[in-house]
């Protein structure tokens, strides 16, 4: 059956703003899989003599990642990054109290920089300000960038690496307004040492970036005043303020699942407003903008994880096993932030591999695409350019949470270099299919280069080990395009990249 029609129209001069590349980011912490089993595994047949997994590395090549961020999330809180450098046999095993797992420091900040120049990606580094503070970071920035001819900085060469990493993106600590966050903040206690921290840390290094912790979620009782505070305690120091957000379908609610997304818009442009207004407020001339450095789907695993052994050594921990209907919220997820390019600037699809990610390994076997793999490759392939401001006319339907959720959700984004235009398209309805119009009109005359559909009858369906497979996309979308007018049906349940060579 089909629901009535939707209309989108783009202009090439209605523009959002540019993508910057670094939305496609993602995110490697010291948690579960993710680094031992996940990048490094030492003896896997398939990895290098670093131990860095290659089969890992080419389906992260895959997906063109630019930024990854790192060592946590709420690891970070309780690390001392002096434990993950020097000779690998004198570094300590520690009680790692973020995840109740021991961390045995194998792989630290020396090899996360070589395995990041492998991979082609660049750092985002993150320092602790839940037990430490200005003067442990002021060290690791030090340490990190600092040419030479230093304590910290001739340490860094006598352990093999004499060129400074230059790591350019630090964040100020990790949501620090969680009490799950080992030494959470008030915002006024935490605005006050992400500035002095800040403050310290720029003068080490003037050319770094910094990220101020903002909400852990957008459910949290403090939000939004605790971005406001902040930012009024360390506006001068910080480039950017923290998002994050996961989503579950714990009620077994497809339909309002997939309307999620309508709460990361609100997110941001709330986000959006409070930074502006901190901006008013201060009479600056300086603007805030947004690094959504950790997004997913998240909740599959959180039955599994509580059976798990305190202090065992990189535990299967949140290995959600994705179906199709989180690639749907995935792909929605994606368009939400390029809605926004012109303030997003920074993103982590959390995490990369095995921890909440779209990569899964078996520890000496097989490495694998999840069905979230699709959507988030395709954002970072084909959604480079200009996003461009998407009217759109959709029948809607009213969730349990939201109402007048569009079936549609879709942006473009022009790629001039390319003279490609790309239209990312969900159709949210779940039983019937979704004819759309597509108005290029001031691009003239297109050709259609292809129509990827995501699309499977079973909303859980998943892939495995053994069936890796089962959900992945094909070529046979039905978009025509006559001139500047493209005509396709989106199927139910289907995620769509339209692509549009220009005349
Ligand atoms: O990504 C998993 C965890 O989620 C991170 O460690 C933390 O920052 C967030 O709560």
């Amino acid at each position: 059956m089909m629901s009535n029609k939707a209309k989108m129209i783009v202009d090439k001069d209605f523009k959002i703003g540019e993508v910057d590349k670094r939305i496609y980011g993602s995110f490697i912490e010291h948690l579960g899989r993710a680094v031992y089993g996940g990048i490094y595994e030492p003896g896997h047949p398939q990895a290098d003599e670093q131990g860095f997994r290659g089969d890992v590395m080419e389906l992260i090549k895959g997906i063109d990642v630019p930024i990854v961020r790192y060592p946590g999330g709420n690891f970070v809180s309780g690390y001392n990054w002096e434990d993950g450098v020097g000779p690998v046999e004198s570094r300590p095993k520690r009680l790692e109290l973020a995840w109740m797992t021991i961390e045995p420091n194998l792989f630290g900040l020396n090899e996360f920089m070589d395995w990041c120049r492998k991979a082609n990606t660049e750092a985002m580094m993150a320092v602790n300000l839940g037990t430490r503070g200005p003067n442990e970071a002021r060290e690791l920035v030090e340490y990190a960038n600092h040419p030479s001819g230093t304590y910290l900085s001739d340490l860094r060469a006598s352990h093999g690496y004499k060129q400074p990493h230059n790591i350019k993106t630090w964040c100020l600590g990790n949501e620090m307004d969680g009490p799950w966050q080992i030494g959470a903040k008030t915002a006024a206690e935490y605005g006050r040492i992400a500035a002095e921290t800040g403050k310290v840390m720029k003068w080490v290094d003037p050319t770094i970036e910094l990220v101020a912790c903002g909400s852990s979620s957008l459910g949290m009782k403090t939000f939004p005043d605790w971005e406001a505070t902040v930012l009024d305690l360390c506006y001068e120091q910080a480039d950017y303020i923290s998002l994050h957000q996961y989503y579950g379908n714990r009620d077994k609610d497809s339909a309002n699942f997939l309307a999620q997304s309508m709460g990361m818009d609100s997110f941001i442009n709330t986000v959006i407003s409070t930074a502006d207004y901190v901006q008013a407020k201060k009479r600056s001339k300086k603007k805030i903008n947004l690094s959504f450095d950790e997004w997913n789907v998240w909740y599959h695993s959180n039955e599994a994880d509580r059976q798990i052994e305190r202090w065992s050594v990189a535990p299967p921990q949140l290995e959600d096993v994705y179906n199709h209907e989180d690639a749907l919220l995935v792909g929605c997820m994606l368009i939400s932030m390029l809605k926004r390019a012109d303030r997003v600037k920074m993103a982590c699809i959390a995490q990369l591999v095995n921890v909440i990610a779209p990569i899964m390994t078996a520890n000496g076997g097989a490495a694998w695409k999840q069905t979230i793999y699709y959507p988030y490759m395709h954002a970072s392939i084909f959604g480079r350019g200009t996003a461009l401001v998407p009217l759109i006319q959709s029948p809607k339907y009213d969730a349990k949470d939201y109402t007048d959720v569009p079936y549609l959700e879709s942006v473009a984004v022009h790629n001039e270099e390319k003279g490609e235009v790309t239209v990312f398209a969900v159709n949210r309805h779940l039983t019937d299919s979704l004819p759309l119009e597509v108005d290029l009109r001031s691009f003239g005359d297109c050709r259609l280069i292809e129509h990827i559909v995501l699309e499977h009858d079973d909303l859980k369906a998943a892939n495995t080990i053994d069936a890796p497979d089962r959900v992945a996309p094909h070529t046979r979308g039905s978009a025509a395009v006559d001139g500047s007018r493209i005509e396709a049906t989106l199927g139910k349940a289907s995620w769509n990249v339209i692509r549009l060579k220009l005349a």
